[in-house]
């Protein structure tokens, strides 16, 4: 009987190691996944403050699995949060409602800088870590690519 047992637990055991890759998307610490950037236009080192690559499908077909592999455990599949991390689909919200041409892209602006640096810097108060940092992880290409996807998720028209 005893020995039954254990087998039985070894068998659940293996079925959890199957499982392992959308198990461990859900919960803990997950290594970042590589994000292969070569199909895009390089930006080089310097910093920019708008996204560069808006619209440009290459970037949004990147942008799609590095957003996939590395943050939608936590903002949700499809940028769709469980409501424990911000819906990044509506991060752009407040712009979409701008009617001033010059205000609507001073807007985008402000958040793609807003982006950049909370991905770059992570969330960490008081020693929690609410969203790892991505600096040295990712490259620019990376971040801007996914935000040209989640521009795609947007939910407001
Ligand atoms: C471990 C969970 C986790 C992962 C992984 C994660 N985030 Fe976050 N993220 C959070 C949480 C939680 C917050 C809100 C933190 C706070 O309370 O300050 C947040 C906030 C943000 C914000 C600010 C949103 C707003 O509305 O102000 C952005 C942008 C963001 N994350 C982008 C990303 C990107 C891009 C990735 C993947 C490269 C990512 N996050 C991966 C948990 C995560």
């Amino acid at each position: 009987m005893k020995f039954k047992a254990s087998h039985i637990c070894a068998c659940l055991m293996a079925g959890f190691a199957a499982l392992a890759p959308s198990y461990t998307l859900a919960h803990g610490d997950v290594t970042p996944q590589a994000v292969d950037t070569r199909s895009l236009p390089p930006l080089g080192e310097e910093m920019r403050s708008e996204n560069p690559y808006r619209g440009l499908a290459e970037a949004i077909k990147v942008g799609v699995s590095a957003y996939t592999q590395n943050c939608a455990r936590c903002h949700g599949i499809e940028a769709v949060s469980g409501g424990m991390s911000p819906d990044l689909r509506e991060l752009d919200e407040e712009c979409l409602g701008q009617k001033d041409e010059a205000k609507k892209t001073a807007c985008f602006k402000e958040v793609d800088t807003y982006f950049m640096t909370t991905t770059l810097n992570g969330r960490v108060r008081n020693g929690a870590v609410y969203m790892p940092p991505y600096k040295g992880v990712f490259n620019q290409e990376a971040i801007w690519a996914m935000k040209a996807y989640l521009e795609t998720r947007r939910t407001a028209p």
